[in-house]
């Protein structure tokens, strides 16, 4: 039975209880509740016991009035990080790097370390993984300047604080988050509880002395930063670094930032050296394109910045029921809808046909306008039919698809064209605008869009 000053806190989505049960109320799994301490026992107890008293009164200051003395931003020598974090690492701010085992988060923190030494910037990095030793050979990689970096090996929460305070570091790298232990509580390093208690307590001191604390989270199967969504809130900003192990490129992006955007996307290369900043991934992505059926290149948006990636599908009869429909690095539920669409407006019946949509690269396009080159792609996998021109430069388009079969207006169509049109890949299929655009061919349907790409290679289709 939970006593007065702990309660029940789920592994999973953080859902609180009074009593442990089988199940949690509040996401249904099973087995997933653990006896916690609570945090502020106190007051919260005062809260739950009836109406809070009201206390001294506040003065409240417009917001024109209250000072904000500019502050000048950690840079960390690395890009793509300092972009994707808004313009560097703001002083006294909490941010998450979430990714999993291996994509090279020790890696990249290290290095940001290395640099901000190197800058005459005051460091600490906290090892709760891995003996100095084996920090100090991943830093003999990454140059010399990385070697400059102190660094402490320590899982206990309170040594940590206490490292910190008579440390005083300009930037903090905590690797990882979930190794931490608080003394007095129950739960195993990494579970919900230690967690939270870990992360609030650095966050207090960070705060305090004005240092730039980066939290280094693995992330769980689902996908999740350090298991449940309990740190997001408390943090100021939260990163996340994927990629798929085997390839070497690597996409960090910034899932909540309240210092910057959450729309860039940085792209990295791991390499013999450490990570090396990709930085101008649409000539690498183009570049790999293979233009055979089943191929064709997107005009996505990474936040501010144009990118070219190769979508890929391949189509193949199949005698399951209900068919496989496989999306890597588009939604699969967008894919479903393609696929409904095209059946039912000039495309191909697929319901015969498993059907596999690859993002070249490990890269993710969440956005709708990559509709139009999922669908070209699927449709030249189904006919065999290459997209790429007689001289074999890939299609490239971009384009939502409305389920009337209309193609629709994406953002940043200006932008999306003259990255295409900078690797030569005009005529570029996309919405119809509402200007004339030079290199675009405005298409109306998909219907209409299926005909032109389709058209490419007359000497082809004759044969
Ligand atoms: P690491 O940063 O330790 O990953 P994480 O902290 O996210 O678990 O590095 C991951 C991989 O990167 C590791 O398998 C080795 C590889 N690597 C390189 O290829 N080149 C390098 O210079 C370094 C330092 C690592
Ligand atoms: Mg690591």
């Amino acid at each position: 039975m939970a006593r007065n000053d702990s309660n029940f806190v789920c592994q999973d989505c953080g859902h609180e209880s009074l009593r442990w049960a089988g199940q949690c109320a509040g996401c249904g799994q099973w087995n997933t509740l653990v006896e916690a301490p609570r945090p502020n026992a106190a007051p919260a107890q005062g809260r739950r016991g009836g109406r809070a008293k009201s206390g001294e009164a506040a003065r409240p200051v417009a917001l024109r009035d209250v000072s904000a003395p500019a502050v000048e931003r950690l840079l960390t020598g690395i890009e793509e990080l300092d972009r994707v974090l808004g313009g560097g690492l703001v002083p006294g701010s909490i941010v998450l790097l979430g990714g999993s085992p291996g994509i090279g988060k020790s890696t990249l923190t290290g290095m940001a370390l290395g640099n901000l030494v190197a800058a005459g910037r005051k460091t600490l990095y906290v090892s709760g993984e891995e003996s100095a030793a084996q920090v100090r050979m991943r830093a003999v990689r990454l140059g010399d300047s990385a070697l400059d970096v102190p660094v402490v090996t320590e899982t206990s929460l309170e040594t940590v604080l206490g490292t910190l305070e008579a440390v005083r570091p300009d930037t903090c790298v905590i690797d990882s988050i979930q190794t931490l232990n608080a003394e007095g509580m129950t739960g195993a390093p990494g579970s919900v509880g230690q967690v939270r208690e870990a992360a609030g307590a650095i966050l207090e001191v960070a705060k305090r002395i004005d240092c730039a604390v980066i939290l280094v989270g693995h992330v769980t199967k689902e996908g999740a930063v350090a298991g449940p969504r309990v740190l997001e809130h408390l943090v100021d900003c939260v990163l996340l670094f994927e990629g798929e192990r085997e390839r070497s490129f690597r996409t960090l992006r910034a899932l909540k930032n309240r210092f910057g955007a959450t729309s860039e996307v940085g792209v990295f290369e791991m390499r013999g050296g450490g990570l090396v900043e990709v930085e101008d991934p649409s000539a690498r992505f183009v570049g790999e394109a293979s233009g055979a059926p089943g191929s064709c290149v997107l005009c996505s948006m990474e936040g501010t910045r144009p990118l070219l990636v190769e979508v890929q599908a391949l189509v193949a009869p199949t005698e399951i029921v209900p068919p496989r429909r496989v999306a890597n690095g588009v939604d699969r539920n967008r894919l479903a809808m393609i696929l409904a669409v095209l059946a039912r407006h000039g495309g191909p019946g697929l319901a015969g046909a498993d059907v596999f949509v690859n993002v070249a690269g490990g890269v993710r396009v969440d956005e709708p306008g990559a509709d139009l080159a999922v669908a070209l792609a699927i449709v030249s996998a189904h006919r065999g039919e290459p997209l790429a021109d007689p001289e074999g430069r890939p299609l490239a388009c971009f384009g939502e698809i409305g389920l009337t079969g209309e193609l629709r207006t994406v953002g940043h169509a200006d932008r999306r064209l003259a990255e295409a049109l900078k690797f030569g890949l005009a005529p570029v299929l996309g919405p119809p605008e509402t200007e004339r655009m030079q290199g675009l061919a405005p298409q109306a349907t998909i219907r209409a869009a299926l005909g032109t790409a389709l058209a490419r290679r007359p000497q082809e289709a004759a044969a």
